[in-house]
């Protein structure tokens, strides 16, 4: 089991890199004793029927292996801590996932190191696609936006190392994940 919701999101967004999305977003957000993530993309995205049955591990469109366990760790885990797993879908409009969990709940797996999800995910995106990231959390508010920051670096490429390293520095300096004994 994937014991980082950061790792849950790596997958998620998996998907939707896979779907061909060209804008995705991730939020993250925490208010009084609950946890949001939301993943949401512009992809190919899925009909009902298929969406009826994509937390079953059974469905999948992967053709190396049988199950796919992207969603149904994601739905299990927020479950499991108390929270709540949505997913919708539209074909040729794109996928929102959205989970929430119980921040107290001994059973949250903690958040893990978002700052290294974030990056990695930047550093493989495909030409022309986009990522924005925000991260709220005890009244503190940060957002990322791939194309603005492209656009700022330009002719610098955003997945250069030294481009990566600095972004990884600025999102941990920037986003608060503990605070007064509580952490995320
Ligand atoms: N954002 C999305 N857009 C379009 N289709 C999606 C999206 N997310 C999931 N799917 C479809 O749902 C299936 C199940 O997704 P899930 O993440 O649970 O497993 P997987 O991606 O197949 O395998 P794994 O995550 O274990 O690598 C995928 O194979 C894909 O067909
Ligand atoms: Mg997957």
């Amino acid at each position: 089991m994937l014991r980082e919701l950061s790792l849950n999101i790596l997958d998620i967004v998996e998907n939707s890199v896979k779907a061909g999305a060209k804008n995705i977003r991730i939020e993250v957000s925490a208010k009084g004793n609950d946890l949001k993530i939301v993943i949401a993309d512009d992809g190919c995205g899925m009909d009902e029927e298929f969406l009826s049955r994509v937390t079953d591990p059974f469905t999948t469109t992967r053709t190396t292996r049988k199950v796919g366990m992207g969603l149904p760790l994601l739905k299990m885990e927020a479950e499991m801590s108390g929270g709540m797993f949505d997913i919708t879908s539209a074909p040729g409009k794109g996928t929102t996932v959205k989970s929430t969990f119980k921040i107290d709940n001994i059973d949250r797996p903690p958040l893990g190191d978002i700052s290294s999800t974030i990056i990695s995910l930047i550093a493989d995106l495909n030409e022309g696609q986009e990522l924005v990231f925000k991260f709220e959390a005890f009244g503190n508010e940060f957002s990322l936006d791939t194309s603005q920051i492209k656009r700022e670096l330009d002719p610098v490429r955003i997945d250069e190392p030294t481009v990566l390293v600095y972004l990884k520095d600025m999102i941990k300096e920037n986003i608060i994940t503990e605070n007064g004994g509580v952490s995320l």
